[in-house]
């Protein structure tokens, strides 16, 4: 670029500012007279702390207050839901605009008790922006059954409590039976028919996290084998199974869904197909894979390239230790499920266009954080943060804000945010992840 088009530059850069540049220190032109104006001629970001004001165990009635916004409550409240959500009732100041909702406790799920257990659900339309990803919370009595069952999603599960033994049979005729234990997934392909019995590990029985690849999954609409025979014409259903209509003669008049069963043994048995045995087993034992360690905690993934079956979900299984944080980063192409196990988090979702929303989670609250929207998870408690970050996809990833900048020339990264030649040389190459408290 010659000299005069530089100064060319400058004057044409200069009359657009106008009045702004004055008294402001003076402007690096840049080349093109349409490109931002560099940050010194806007505002410095706040320097606002914006902690959470307070958290579920605090012994206060919060008040819609940060610093000097806001103001005392004269209206109802609702105590324990406010001490819960702090970031919504008195927000950072560097929330700004519209996000939609991005949390659901599964606490708030319509619960459909039966004997034997319970199940509740997430759908769209109790958080209507998880498009991508539905979620089941189901509880099975030692020795229950879900029935044997099939639906059109693809499903996935993480055991919490106790052991599930699943059976399924494959297009193909090939039929899988195993027991997955706290901690370990299963999978269903789209359509493939299968069934959950609690085992008696635990006298108290078994309970799982579902998840199913579709926001408008429905729990209350599979197919179920006893729903459908008794919609079968007994006739046929003789014909079918080449037996007289009286074999058929206690099948249930309406569906079982959950019923109580008696436990199956531990090394229970598949009859022999003559088809063979799936090429992947529709069981990982997740629990037994050891996490790698970061300075702020741990992760473990799970997704088709080491859980074969799991064509459609993958899986960040997260620890976050007290003070540190799951770095700033998105996921490029995937919406985030997330659901917590154990512990207390924040969350900012980034939208762009200035558009940033914070939420508090604890134990058993679901997060929906769309693609490919900027975020971090921050432990805001005393304990160890143990959540999911669940993925409709065949493989996780995820973009890294520090490897971003660290893998970008410096030059570049100096001019739009001024950082110290040394802030940009600490800079991480490789991926943090959990990135531990700072240790002044
Ligand atoms: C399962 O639940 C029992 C009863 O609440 C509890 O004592 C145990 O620690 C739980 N196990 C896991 C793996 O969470
Ligand atoms: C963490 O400990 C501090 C100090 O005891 C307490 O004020 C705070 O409420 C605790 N946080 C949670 C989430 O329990």
């Amino acid at each position: 670029m010659s000299k005069f088009s530089d100064l060319l530059n400058v004057a044409i850069i200069a009359c657009l500012l106008g009045a702004k540049v004055q008294g402001a220190p003076p402007v690096n032109p840049t080349s093109t007279a349409s490109s931002a104006d560099p940050s010194p001629t806007v505002p410095y970001a706040s320097d606002d702390l914006n902690e959470p004001l307070w958290n579920p165990n605090s012994r206060i009635i919060p008040e819609a207050m940060r610093g000097t916004l806001g103001g005392s409550i004269l209206g109802p409240q609702n105590v324990p839901i406010e001490l819960e959500n702090p970031s919504i009732m008195a927000p950072p100041t560097t929330d700004h605009g519209k996000i939609p909702n991005a949390k659901w406790p599964f606490s708030l799920s319509h619960n459909r008790l039966q004997t034997g257990g319970w199940a509740r659900q997430q759908t769209v339309s109790d958080l209507p922006i998880a498009a991508e990803i539905a979620g089941v919370n189901m509880k099975l009595e030692a020795g229950a059954i879900r029935e044997l069952h099939w639906h059109k999603t693809a499903e996935w599960a993480y055991v919490l409590n106790g052991s599930t033994q699943i059976s399924t049979v494959t297009p193909e005729g090939q039929n899988y039976v195993a027991t997955a234990h706290p901690g370990d997934l299963w999978y269903f392909p789209p359509g493939q028919p299968h069934s959950l019995q609690a085992t008696a590990d635990s006298p108290e029985g078994s309970e799982f996290l579902l998840v199913f690849d579709n926001g408008n999954f429905d729990e209350s609409g599979t197919f179920l084998l006893t729903d459908w025979l008794a919609h079968v014409p007994k006739e046929v259903i003789a014909k079918n199974f080449q037996t007289n209509k009286a074999a058929f003669d206690h099948i249930p008049g309406r569906e079982l869904y959950i019923f109580p069963g008696v436990p199956p043994a531990d090394n229970a048995q598949p009859p022999v197909s003559p088809e063979g045995s799936p090429p992947e087993p529709f069981t990982y034992e997740f629990s037994k894979i050891q996490p790698t360690i970061h300075s702020g905690g741990t992760v473990k993934i799970a997704d088709s390239t080491t859980f074969k079956a799991s064509k459609t979900i993958a899986v960040a299984e997260i620890t976050v230790e007290p003070g540190a944080i799951r770095e700033l980063h998105w996921h490029p192409t995937q919406d985030e499920w997330t659901f917590f196990i154990e512990g207390y988090a924040r969350v900012t979702q980034f939208g762009a266009q200035s558009n940033a929303r914070t939420f508090d989670y604890q134990a058993g609250d679901i997060a929906y954080i769309p693609s490919p929207y900027g975020h971090y998870v921050e432990n805001t408690g005393n304990t160890t943060l143990h959540f999911l970050e669940i993925f409709k996809t065949d493989r996780f990833q995820d973009v890294s804000l520090a490897q971003w900048l660290a893998l970008t020339p410096p030059e570049l990264v100096k001019e739009h945010l001024q950082l110290s030649d040394e802030t940009i040389e600490n800079l991480k190459k490789q991926k943090q992840v959990l990135v531990g408290p700072v240790h002044a």
